[in-house]
């Protein structure tokens, strides 16, 4: 198992938009993508600086975890993504090592990438995600 770079860095935020003079305006970054993802019910604006992302992450209902996390924890950073070139494999690897695992499987992520999420009780508290390019 190798973790090969960290394939983005998710940030809670009430609005998008609000945002954006931020990470456009002042820090010069570009954003190539917005995309909802139903069933996170949560919609994502994507900057890229070298080859690790920023995903602004919004929620689309009360419902989100999202909101939940920015009702309880306020607006931040919210998620660290770690990318691995065969994700079943690193899930596998990391479940033996004592890892309590939210996603026992790989599922459908944002931009088409195949994720999966560690318990942050296993992790020091940081959510992380593990990314697959399919
Ligand atoms: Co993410």
């Amino acid at each position: 198992m190798e973790l090969t770079h960290i394939e983005h860095i998710g940030i809670a935020v009430k609005s998008i938009e609000e945002q954006l003079p931020y990470y456009e305006g002042v820090l010069g970054l570009k954003c190539y993508n917005i995309e909802t993802v139903e069933d996170q019910k949560v919609k994502t604006a994507f900057f890229k600086i070298g080859q690790t992302k920023i995903e602004l992450l919004e929620p689309t209902s009360e419902e989100s975890t999202i909101a939940k996390f920015i009702e309880k924890r306020g607006e931040g950073i919210h998620h660290i993504a770690f990318a691995t070139e065969n994700l079943n494999e690193t899930l596998q690897e990391i479940e033996a090592k004592g890892v309590r695992l939210i996603d026992k499987q790989p599922r459908a992520g944002a931009e088409g990438l195949n994720i999966a999420f560690l318990h942050p009780k296993s992790t020091g508290s940081v959510l992380t995600e593990l990314c697959e390019h399919p």
